[in-house]
């Protein structure tokens, strides 16, 4: 089992527990602000969903909704299926897989969104071109990326806030999970050379979150 597996299966019981301390509930405000445009989606990709409690939302907000999501962590998995009853599981699949190696013929259909809350902070550029490339094969014609992020302030005291935050939260990453990346990305030139169109942008929490709806023009 990777050093990643590990340590997200041994961080999956207290993560909702640090995510309050640092950040009260502004991730989850962040993860729902813009869901209200997703309420026609019929099929729904979610990339490192995590302990489920945004897929829950999500369940909640979209009803008619079929999801598949994919997460490495078998205990992030587990926390997530305990938020549903046995019917509502019927509406989700849950892939536990290496998104590097996730193209298996478990993945299969067409999706209305890709959703990636607090996913893509963990890759550099190259690999997440490569996720984007990848996976928006998989999306429906002319539909949706729904990126939600931290993001580098850019001027004054919220640049400085930025920056501390980002230092700790990749110290604390790299010795729990054995992650590699140090550097935020941010993955807007990315979305557009791919041929996604940013179309509705919320940024919060002293411009340090955001929420993008990006759409495939190609
Ligand atoms: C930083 S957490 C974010 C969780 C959640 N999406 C959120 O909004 O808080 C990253 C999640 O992605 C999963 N993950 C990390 N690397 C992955 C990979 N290579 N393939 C699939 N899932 C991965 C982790 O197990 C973890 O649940």
């Amino acid at each position: 089992m990777s050093t990643s597996i590990k340590g997200y299966n041994r961080l999956a019981p207290v993560y909702v527990w640090l995510e309050r301390l640092a950040f009260g509930n502004a991730l989850m405000k962040a993860r729902l602000a813009l869901m209200s445009e997703l309420k026609e989606a019929k099929q729904i990709l979610i990339l490192g969903e995590g302990d489920g409690r945004f897929l829950r939302r999500a369940f909640d907000l979209v009803p008619r909704a079929q999801f598949v999501v994919l997460e490495q962590s078998p205990k992030m998995i587990e926390l997530a299926k305990n938020r549903f009853s046995s019917s509502e599981l019927r509406h989700i699949d849950f892939i536990t897989a290496d998104i590097s190696t996730a193209l298996s013929p478990n993945l299969k259909g067409q999706f209305d969104v890709i959703i990636s809350c607090f996913f893509l902070d963990m890759f550099e550029t190259a690999e997440i071109r490569n996720i984007i490339e990848t996976f928006s094969p998989y999306l429906k014609g002319t539909k949706y990326w729904y990126y939600v992020d931290f993001r580098q302030a850019d001027k004054g005291w919220q640049a400085f806030h930025s920056r501390v935050y980002l230092r700790l939260m990749y110290w604390f990453f790299a010795w729990q999970t054995g992650l590699k990346t140090q550097d935020l990305v941010n993955p807007h030139s990315l979305f557009e050379v791919l041929g996604f169109k940013l179309i509705k942008r919320n940024v919060t929490h002293f411009s340090f979150l955001t929420t993008c709806l990006y759409q495939n023009v190609n």
